[in-house]
Protein backbone atom coordinates (compact mmCIF):
# COMPACT_ATOMS: atom_id res chain seq x y z
CA UNK A 1 0.00 0.00 0.00
CA UNK A 2 1.39 3.63 -0.71
CA UNK A 3 2.47 5.83 1.76
CA UNK A 4 -0.11 8.57 1.82
CA UNK A 5 0.26 9.84 5.72
CA UNK A 6 2.51 11.47 7.71
CA UNK A 7 3.00 12.33 11.32
CA UNK A 8 4.95 15.70 12.36
CA UNK A 9 5.79 15.36 16.06
CA UNK A 10 5.51 19.09 17.02
CA UNK A 11 4.75 19.34 20.77
CA UNK A 12 8.50 19.77 22.15
CA UNK A 13 9.61 22.82 23.79
CA UNK A 14 12.73 23.69 21.84
CA UNK A 15 14.51 23.97 24.88
CA UNK A 16 17.76 23.97 23.13
CA UNK A 17 16.94 27.40 21.84
CA UNK A 18 15.41 28.93 24.82
CA UNK A 19 14.37 32.04 25.59
CA UNK A 20 13.59 32.37 21.62
CA UNK A 21 11.07 29.39 21.65
CA UNK A 22 9.61 30.79 25.14
CA UNK A 23 6.59 31.86 23.27
CA UNK A 24 6.95 31.09 19.74
CA UNK A 25 7.05 27.09 18.52
CA UNK A 26 10.35 26.40 17.24
CA UNK A 27 9.09 25.02 14.01
CA UNK A 28 7.79 28.83 13.16
CA UNK A 29 11.15 30.14 13.98
CA UNK A 30 12.27 31.74 10.24
CA UNK A 31 14.88 30.41 7.54
CA UNK A 32 15.25 32.66 5.44
CA UNK A 33 11.46 33.60 4.72
CA UNK A 34 9.51 30.45 5.77
CA UNK A 35 8.95 28.88 8.92
CA UNK A 36 11.17 25.42 9.50
CA UNK A 37 8.29 23.47 9.29
CA UNK A 38 7.49 24.48 5.90
CA UNK A 39 10.67 22.71 4.65
CA UNK A 40 9.54 19.60 6.10
CA UNK A 41 6.06 19.90 4.79
CA UNK A 42 7.14 20.73 1.36
CA UNK A 43 9.28 17.72 1.61
CA UNK A 44 6.75 15.57 2.47
CA UNK A 45 4.27 16.79 0.10
CA UNK A 46 7.03 16.38 -2.75
CA UNK A 47 6.99 12.83 -2.02
CA UNK A 48 3.52 12.74 -2.61
CA UNK A 49 1.79 12.84 0.97
CA UNK A 50 -1.65 13.61 1.12
CA UNK A 51 -1.98 14.17 4.77
CA UNK A 52 -0.47 15.59 7.17
CA UNK A 53 -1.14 14.55 11.55
CA UNK A 54 0.52 17.40 13.30
CA UNK A 55 1.13 16.13 16.83
CA UNK A 56 0.63 19.32 18.64
CA UNK A 57 0.85 20.44 22.04
CA UNK A 58 0.02 23.75 24.34
CA UNK A 59 1.59 26.89 22.83
CA UNK A 60 1.55 25.26 19.35
CA UNK A 61 -1.22 27.15 18.19
CA UNK A 62 0.81 29.27 15.79
CA UNK A 63 1.58 26.22 13.64
CA UNK A 64 -2.48 25.98 13.08
CA UNK A 65 -2.97 29.44 12.01
CA UNK A 66 0.06 29.38 9.63
CA UNK A 67 -1.40 26.11 7.60
CA UNK A 68 -5.28 27.71 7.65
CA UNK A 69 -6.66 30.96 5.40
CA UNK A 70 -5.23 34.34 6.87
CA UNK A 71 -8.55 35.88 5.82
CA UNK A 72 -7.71 39.88 6.98
CA UNK A 73 -4.31 39.37 4.99
CA UNK A 74 -5.11 37.99 2.20
CA UNK A 75 -8.03 40.34 1.32
CA UNK A 76 -5.52 43.20 2.43
CA UNK A 77 -2.88 42.00 0.11
CA UNK A 78 -4.93 41.75 -2.88
CA UNK A 79 -6.49 45.50 -1.90
CA UNK A 80 -3.05 46.62 -2.27
CA UNK A 81 -2.09 44.61 -5.30
CA UNK A 82 0.38 42.60 -3.68
CA UNK A 83 -0.32 39.83 -6.14
CA UNK A 84 2.86 37.86 -5.78
CA UNK A 85 3.60 38.16 -2.07
CA UNK A 86 -0.24 36.96 -2.18
CA UNK A 87 0.46 34.10 -4.00
CA UNK A 88 3.07 32.63 -1.81
CA UNK A 89 0.63 33.18 1.63
CA UNK A 90 -1.89 31.47 -0.70
CA UNK A 91 0.42 28.73 -1.02
CA UNK A 92 0.42 27.81 2.69
CA UNK A 93 -2.76 27.41 3.33
CA UNK A 94 -2.59 23.34 3.42
CA UNK A 95 -5.99 21.87 1.33
CA UNK A 96 -9.58 21.14 3.62
CA UNK A 97 -9.02 17.57 5.28
CA UNK A 98 -5.36 17.13 4.86
CA UNK A 99 -4.39 18.21 7.46
CA UNK A 100 -5.43 17.07 11.03
CA UNK A 101 -4.04 18.46 14.64
CA UNK A 102 -4.11 16.11 17.79
CA UNK A 103 -2.32 17.11 21.27
CA UNK A 104 0.26 14.86 23.68
CA UNK A 105 -0.32 16.58 26.75
CA UNK A 106 2.99 15.41 28.35
CA UNK A 107 5.75 15.14 26.84
CA UNK A 108 6.40 11.28 27.22
CA UNK A 109 8.72 11.17 24.46
CA UNK A 110 8.93 10.38 20.76
CA UNK A 111 7.50 7.46 20.88
CA UNK A 112 4.58 8.23 22.90
CA UNK A 113 4.14 11.57 20.12
CA UNK A 114 3.42 9.21 17.40
CA UNK A 115 1.33 6.68 19.25
CA UNK A 116 -0.58 9.80 19.55
CA UNK A 117 -1.39 9.63 15.68
CA UNK A 118 -2.77 6.15 15.45
CA UNK A 119 -6.63 6.84 14.93
CA UNK A 120 -5.92 9.47 12.68
CA UNK A 121 -3.41 7.03 10.71
CA UNK A 122 -5.46 3.81 10.82
CA UNK A 123 -4.00 0.51 9.37
CA UNK A 124 -1.39 1.57 6.56
CA UNK A 125 2.16 2.74 6.51
CA UNK A 126 2.92 6.05 7.11
CA UNK A 127 6.06 8.62 7.04
CA UNK A 128 7.31 10.19 9.98
CA UNK A 129 9.34 13.68 9.60
CA UNK A 130 11.23 15.15 12.92
CA UNK A 131 10.41 18.96 12.01
CA UNK A 132 14.35 19.77 13.69
CA UNK A 133 15.66 17.99 11.14
CA UNK A 134 15.33 20.28 7.73
CA UNK A 135 17.10 18.05 5.28
CA UNK A 136 18.23 19.47 1.75
CA UNK A 137 18.16 17.08 -1.05
CA UNK A 138 17.42 16.87 -4.70
CA UNK A 139 14.58 14.65 -4.88
CA UNK A 140 14.04 15.23 -1.42
CA UNK A 141 15.06 12.80 1.17
CA UNK A 142 11.61 11.45 2.08
CA UNK A 143 11.08 11.33 -1.98
CA UNK A 144 13.96 9.15 -2.10
CA UNK A 145 13.06 6.92 1.21
CA UNK A 146 9.48 6.15 -0.47
CA UNK A 147 10.78 5.20 -3.72
CA UNK A 148 13.10 2.61 -2.07
CA UNK A 149 9.97 1.68 0.06
CA UNK A 150 7.87 1.06 -3.47
CA UNK A 151 10.69 -1.33 -4.25
CA UNK A 152 11.33 -3.41 -0.81
CA UNK A 153 8.55 -2.48 1.32
CA UNK A 154 8.66 -3.07 4.89
CA UNK A 155 10.01 -0.18 6.77
CA UNK A 156 12.81 1.89 6.41
CA UNK A 157 14.92 4.87 8.26
CA UNK A 158 16.72 7.43 6.88
CA UNK A 159 20.48 7.60 8.28
CA UNK A 160 23.65 9.66 7.57
CA UNK A 161 27.46 9.30 8.82
CA UNK A 162 28.40 11.50 12.02
CA UNK A 163 31.55 11.83 13.79
CA UNK A 164 31.91 9.06 16.48
CA UNK A 165 31.80 11.87 19.33
CA UNK A 166 28.58 12.50 18.80
CA UNK A 167 26.44 9.34 18.20
CA UNK A 168 25.60 9.14 21.77
CA UNK A 169 22.99 12.40 20.74
CA UNK A 170 21.47 10.42 18.31
CA UNK A 171 19.21 7.13 17.51
CA UNK A 172 21.92 4.52 15.76
CA UNK A 173 22.26 1.62 13.70
CA UNK A 174 24.08 -1.47 12.83
CA UNK A 175 24.52 -1.87 9.66
CA UNK A 176 24.93 -5.83 8.32
CA UNK A 177 24.94 -5.35 4.48
CA UNK A 178 24.29 -2.73 1.88
CA UNK A 179 23.08 -2.61 -1.79
CA UNK A 180 23.61 0.88 -2.89
CA UNK A 181 21.85 3.49 -0.44
CA UNK A 182 19.66 1.12 1.00
CA UNK A 183 21.44 -1.21 4.25
CA UNK A 184 19.89 -4.35 5.88
CA UNK A 185 20.54 -3.78 9.53
CA UNK A 186 20.79 -6.64 12.63
CA UNK A 187 19.74 -3.59 15.08
CA UNK A 188 19.16 0.25 16.10
CA UNK A 189 20.26 1.86 20.09
CA UNK A 190 18.76 5.51 21.14
CA UNK A 191 21.64 6.97 22.64
CA UNK A 192 24.53 4.86 22.98
CA UNK A 193 27.48 5.76 24.48
CA UNK A 194 30.00 6.29 22.07
CA UNK A 195 32.43 3.07 22.78
CA UNK A 196 29.36 0.87 22.72
CA UNK A 197 27.62 2.09 19.27
CA UNK A 198 27.54 -0.20 16.55
CA UNK A 199 27.98 2.28 13.60
CA UNK A 200 28.36 5.80 13.06
CA UNK A 201 25.19 5.90 11.29
CA UNK A 202 22.87 8.21 13.13
CA UNK A 203 18.89 8.04 11.87
CA UNK A 204 17.65 11.46 10.76
CA UNK A 205 14.73 11.75 11.57
CA UNK A 206 13.02 10.27 8.43
CA UNK A 207 11.01 7.28 8.86
CA UNK A 208 8.58 4.96 6.73
CA UNK A 209 7.01 2.67 9.17
CA UNK A 210 4.35 -0.10 8.72
CA UNK A 211 1.24 0.57 11.19
CA UNK A 212 1.68 -2.47 13.67
CA UNK A 213 4.31 -0.26 15.51
CA UNK A 214 1.50 1.50 17.56
CA UNK A 215 1.37 -1.93 18.87
CA UNK A 216 4.34 -1.98 20.37
CA UNK A 217 4.30 1.79 21.43
CA UNK A 218 1.02 0.76 23.28
CA UNK A 219 3.46 -0.65 26.16
CA UNK A 220 6.29 0.47 25.62
CA UNK A 221 8.46 0.93 28.52
CA UNK A 222 10.64 4.05 28.85
CA UNK A 223 13.79 4.31 27.41
CA UNK A 224 17.04 6.54 27.04
CA UNK A 225 16.52 9.42 29.39
CA UNK A 226 13.40 8.35 30.76
CA UNK A 227 11.35 9.23 27.16
CA UNK A 228 9.56 6.55 25.65
CA UNK A 229 11.76 6.05 22.61
CA UNK A 230 10.42 5.33 19.00
CA UNK A 231 13.72 3.71 18.50
CA UNK A 232 13.04 1.40 21.13
CA UNK A 233 9.54 0.51 19.43
CA UNK A 234 11.07 -0.10 16.16
CA UNK A 235 14.21 -2.42 17.26
CA UNK A 236 11.43 -4.71 18.65
CA UNK A 237 9.50 -4.58 15.73
CA UNK A 238 12.22 -5.31 13.37
CA UNK A 239 12.33 -8.93 15.12
CA UNK A 240 9.15 -9.78 12.86
CA UNK A 241 9.66 -7.31 10.06
CA UNK A 242 12.24 -6.17 7.55
CA UNK A 243 13.52 -3.08 8.55
CA UNK A 244 16.21 -1.11 6.36
CA UNK A 245 17.94 1.99 6.82
CA UNK A 246 18.62 4.47 3.67
CA UNK A 247 21.69 6.76 3.38
CA UNK A 248 20.07 9.34 1.49
CA UNK A 249 21.87 12.09 -0.69
CA UNK A 250 21.72 15.28 0.52
CA UNK A 251 22.45 17.59 3.66
CA UNK A 252 20.62 18.14 7.11
CA UNK A 253 20.83 20.96 9.51
CA UNK A 254 19.17 20.77 12.96
CA UNK A 255 17.23 23.25 13.56
CA UNK A 256 16.84 22.34 16.97
CA UNK A 257 20.35 23.49 18.00
CA UNK A 258 21.93 27.10 17.71
CA UNK A 259 24.50 25.98 15.20
CA UNK A 260 22.22 24.15 12.82
CA UNK A 261 19.70 26.53 13.09
CA UNK A 262 22.40 28.95 11.97
CA UNK A 263 23.52 26.77 9.26
CA UNK A 264 20.41 26.38 7.84
CA UNK A 265 19.47 30.04 7.63
CA UNK A 266 22.52 30.52 5.81
CA UNK A 267 22.66 27.73 3.77
CA UNK A 268 18.83 28.42 2.05
CA UNK A 269 20.10 32.00 1.69
CA UNK A 270 23.23 31.20 -0.38
CA UNK A 271 20.34 29.27 -1.67
CA UNK A 272 17.47 31.92 -2.74
CA UNK A 273 17.71 34.19 -5.69
CA UNK A 274 16.86 36.95 -4.27
CA UNK A 275 19.36 36.66 -1.36
CA UNK A 276 21.93 34.95 -2.93
CA UNK A 277 24.64 37.34 -3.69
CA UNK A 278 23.74 39.70 -0.85
CA UNK A 279 24.43 36.58 1.46
CA UNK A 280 27.87 35.41 -0.54
CA UNK A 281 29.18 38.65 0.07
CA UNK A 282 28.31 39.11 3.83
CA UNK A 283 29.66 35.79 4.19
CA UNK A 284 33.00 36.98 2.64
CA UNK A 285 33.37 40.23 4.41
CA UNK A 286 32.62 38.56 7.69
CA UNK A 287 35.11 35.48 7.30
CA UNK A 288 37.80 38.49 6.50
CA UNK A 289 36.83 40.12 9.59
CA UNK A 290 35.24 43.20 7.98
C1 LIG B 1 15.30 11.82 17.87
C2 LIG B 1 15.36 10.29 17.73
C3 LIG B 1 16.75 9.84 17.35
C4 LIG B 1 17.22 10.55 16.09
C5 LIG B 1 17.09 12.09 16.26
C6 LIG B 1 17.36 12.78 14.94
O1 LIG B 1 16.09 12.17 18.98
O2 LIG B 1 14.95 9.69 18.95
O3 LIG B 1 16.77 8.44 17.14
O4 LIG B 1 18.54 10.20 15.80
O5 LIG B 1 15.78 12.45 16.70
O6 LIG B 1 17.42 14.15 15.10
P1 LIG B 1 15.94 13.62 19.73
O7 LIG B 1 16.59 14.61 18.83
O8 LIG B 1 14.47 13.85 19.88
O9 LIG B 1 16.66 13.46 21.03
Amino acid sequence: MRVRKAVLPVAGFGTRVLPATKTIPKEMLPVVDRPAIQYVVDEALEAGIEHIVFVTGRNKGAIEDYFDISYELEESLKKKNKTAILEQVQQTVMPAGTASFVRQQSPLGLGHAIWCARDIIGNEPFAVLLPDVIVKGKPSCLAQMVKAYDEVGGNIVAVDPVPMERVSSYGVIAPESRDGRLIKMSGMVEKPPMESAPSNLKITGRYILQPEIFGLLADQAAGAGGEIQLTDAMARQMESQAYYAYEFEGREYDCGSKLGYFEAVLAYALDNPETAEGARELVKKMAAGL
